[in-house]
């Protein structure tokens, strides 16, 4: 099987859109459970750019994943850590997507001035930190009952790679 990456286009929206409400339904990634729209997903499309892109991975016509860099913080000192998401469409899970997605973002964003790349996630998600964890990011600490998801309270960890 062969996994491509490439920067994502509006002509992937509605396959991201569907990726993306698969994690909200799996409710082991994101600290939101309505399923968003296609307004909702343009919007979040839109707030991406060459720094900051959105990836999909594909295996032939299909989109099977996706990845992004967001912005950190919006302070200047932190201007060069890069925070990212990872998606990987649930037939397609397992099956190193996720690991391709994380290979290109990384080298992305190396080749374009980031110092490190951070994310959030919630400690039961045992997929997410064994890819993070193979990937070479190493826990950073865990945020107790930090973000709410379904009414309750959470608790959020963080992980940490640097790139240079
Ligand atoms: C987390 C996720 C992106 C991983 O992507 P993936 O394509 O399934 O992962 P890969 O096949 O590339 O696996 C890479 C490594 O991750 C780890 N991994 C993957 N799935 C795992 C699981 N279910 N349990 C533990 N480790 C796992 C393994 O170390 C694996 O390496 P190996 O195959 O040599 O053992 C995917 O499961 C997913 O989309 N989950 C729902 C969304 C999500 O949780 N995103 C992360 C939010 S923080």
């Amino acid at each position: 099987m062969k996994v491509d990456v490439r920067i994502a286009t509006r002509e992937d929206l509605p396959a991201i859109l569907s990726i993306y409400n698969q994690g909200i339904e799996d409710r082991i990634t994101r600290l939101e459970q309505d399923p968003k729209d296609m307004a909702y997903i343009d919007t979040w499309f839109s707030q991406h750019n060459r720094r900051y892109p959105v990836f999909v991975a594909t295996v032939g016509s299909n989109v099977v994943g996706w990845a992004d860099l967001h912005p950190y913080s919006h302070r200047f000192a932190y201007a060069d850590v890069g925070e990212l998401s990872v998606y990987v469409e649930r037939a397609w899970r397992g099956k190193g997507v996720g690991q391709a997605l994380l290979r290109n973002l990384e080298i992305y964003a190396v080749e374009h001035g980031f110092h490190k790349l951070v994310l959030a996630t919630f400690p039961f998600n045992q997929a997410g930190q064994g890819l993070y964890r193979k990937m070479g990011f190493r826990e950073v600490g865990v945020f107790r009952r930090h973000g709410k998801l379904g009414g309750k309270w959470v608790d959020v960890m963080w992980m940490e790679k640097p790139l240079v």
